[in-house]
C-alpha cells in the first residue's frame, strides 16, 4: 500500500510518501517538510492566520515534491491521508481541503489522521515496536504519556494541565534574554551553568499520576531572575546559564520521576518486549534522553527516540498511521471536518480545559 500524506496543523507545511508492508518495516519514500519560521519571527509566536495562508499556498508544491522525490505519480498512490487535528483550523483546513480534492480527483480512498496518533505511531514506523508500548510525546505543543495499545487505541495515562515543555523552554528562554527556539539554547547554555544555584520547584512531585505542570516553574525562573536583576541590575552570562541550568534540571527531574511512574502502570500490561519511546522536539535534549534512558534501563525495555526528523511534524507519520489503521476503518469520504480539538483517549477528562467545541487535545 503507498500512501500520500499530508500534514498543516501548526507551523510545517509536509506531503510525504510512505509505503506500508503489513508486518514489515514501512519505508519513508519521501518526505518534504517546508517551515514558517521566518513567516512568524517578527510576532513572537505563530500567527494562525498567516500560517494558514502560508499552508495553502504551499501544500500543493509539497505534494509534487514529494510524488516527485519519491519517483512516482499520482496514479501510483493507493490512498490519501491528511491531519484532520488536533490543531489551528485555518492549517487543518488548508490540508483537509487540499486532500479532499485529491481524493475526488483521483477516486483514491481518503483517510483523515489524528495528528497526535502519527506521533505516537512513529515508533512503529521507525522500529517496528510491538504493541503495547509506552510514548512520551513531549514538543512545543503537546505533552503527554499514551499507552498505545493498537494502531487506533490509545489510553493517556497523564499529561501537563498548563504548558508544553517546550513552550516552557522557549518562555524561558525569552525571560533570561536566549534566542529563540529556547529548547536548544537553554540546551547550550546550561552545559557552563550551576544547575543547583537557584532552588527551582519540581511541580506536582507530591501527586501520585502522570500529570505534569510546567508553568509555575517558568514563573519561579522569572522571580530568581528578577532578584538577581535587582541586586545586581542586570544578568551576566553566568547567571543566564545558571538559570537555563536550573531550569533543565528541573524539567528533566519531573519527566523522568513521571516517567517512572507512568512505566509502572504500562509494565502492568506485561509486555511481551517493552519499550519506552519518546517523540516530539523537546525529545532533541540530550539532558532529558539520557534521564529518560535510565528510567527505561531500569524496567530492562528498549528506549526509541526516532530521528529527529520524523519526531518532529511531518507527513510521513500521518500516512503511515492511515495505513497502520486501514484494515480496522473504513475511509472517509468528502465529509470530513477539520477539528481544532480532538482527545485521543476520548474515555479520560480533558486536560485543558474544553470549551463549546469539545476537549482538548
Ligand atoms: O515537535 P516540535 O518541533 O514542534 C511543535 O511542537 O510544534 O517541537 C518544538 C519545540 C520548541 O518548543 C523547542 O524549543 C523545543 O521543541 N526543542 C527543545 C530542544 N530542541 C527543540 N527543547 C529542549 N531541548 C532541545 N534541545
Ligand atoms: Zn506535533
Amino acid at each position: 500500500m503507498i500512501v500520500l500524506g499530508l500534514e498543516s496543523s501548526c507551523d510545517d507545511t509536509a506531503a510525504a510518501v510512505v509505503r506500508y508492508l503489513p508486518d514489515a518495516k514501512a519505508d519513508v519514500l519521501s518526505s518534504v517538510v517546508v517551515g514558517q519560521t521566518d513567516l512568524h519571527a517578527a510576532f513572537g509566536g505563530v500567527v494562525p492566520e498567516i500560517a494558514a495562508r502560508a499552508h495553502a499556498e504551499k501544500l500543493d508544491l509539497c505534494v509534487e515534491e514529494a510524488l516527485k522525490k519519491a519517483a512516482l505519480t499520482l496514479a501510483d498512490v493507493d490512498a490519501i491521508a491528511v491531519t484532520a487535528g488536533p490543531g489551528l483550523i485555518g492549517g487543518v483546513l488548508s490540508g483537509v481541503m487540499c486532500a479532499k480534492g485529491l481524493s475526488a480527483a483521483t477516486g483514491k480512498p481518503l483517510y483523515g489522521v489524528n495528528h497526535l496518533g502519527g506521533h505516537a505511531l512513529t515508533p512503529r514506523l521507525t522500529d517496528n515496536v510491538s504493541y503495547p508500548y509506552l510514548m512520551l510525546l513531549v514538543s512545543g505543543g503537546h505533552c503527554q504519556f499514551l499507552l498505545v495499545h493498537g494502531p487506533d487505541r490509545f489510553e493517556r495515562l497523564g499529561g501537563t494541565i498548563d504548558d508544553a515543555p517546550g513552550e516552557a523552554f522557549d518562555k524561558v528562554a525569552r525571560l533570561i534574554a536566549l534566542p529563540q527556539p529556547g529548547g536548544p539554547a537553554i540546551e547550550r547554555a546550561a552545559l557552563s551553568g550551576d544547575p543547583k544555584r537557584f532552588a527551582l520547584p519540581r511541580p506536582l512531585l507530591d501527586r501520585p499520576d502522570c500529570d505534569m505542570s510546567f508553568s509555575g516553574l517558568k514563573t519561579a525562573v522569572l522571580r530568581a531572575r528578577d532578584k538577581v536583576i535587582a541586586e545586581k541590575g542586570g544578568l551576566t552570562t553566568q547567571d543566564q546559564s545558571d538559570l537555563a541550568a536550573g531550569f533543565q534540571a528541573a524539567v528533566v527531574d519531573v519527566l523522568v520521576e513521571k516517567t517512572r511512574r507512568a512505566m509502572v502502570l504500562y509494565m502492568e500490561h506485561n509486555p511481551t518486549a517493552p519499550a519506552l519511546c519518546v517523540a516530539g522536539g523537546v525529545a532533541a535534549n540530550t539532558a532529558i534522553r539520557q534521564g529518560l534512558e535510565t528510567v527505561s534501563d531500569d524496567q530492562k525495555a528498549r528506549f526509541i527516540a526516532p530521528p529527529l526528523a520524523l519526531c518532529t511534524d511531518n507527513a510521513a507519520m500521518i500516512a503511515f498511521a492511515a495505513a497502520e489503521q486501514s484494515s480496522l476503518r473504513e475511509p472517509d469520504d468528502l465529509t470530513l471536518s477539520a477539528r481544532p480539538r480532538w482527545p485521543l483517549d476520548i474515555s479520560q477528562p480533558s486536560m485543558l480545559g474544553s470549551g463549546k467545541k469539545g476537549a482538548k487535545a
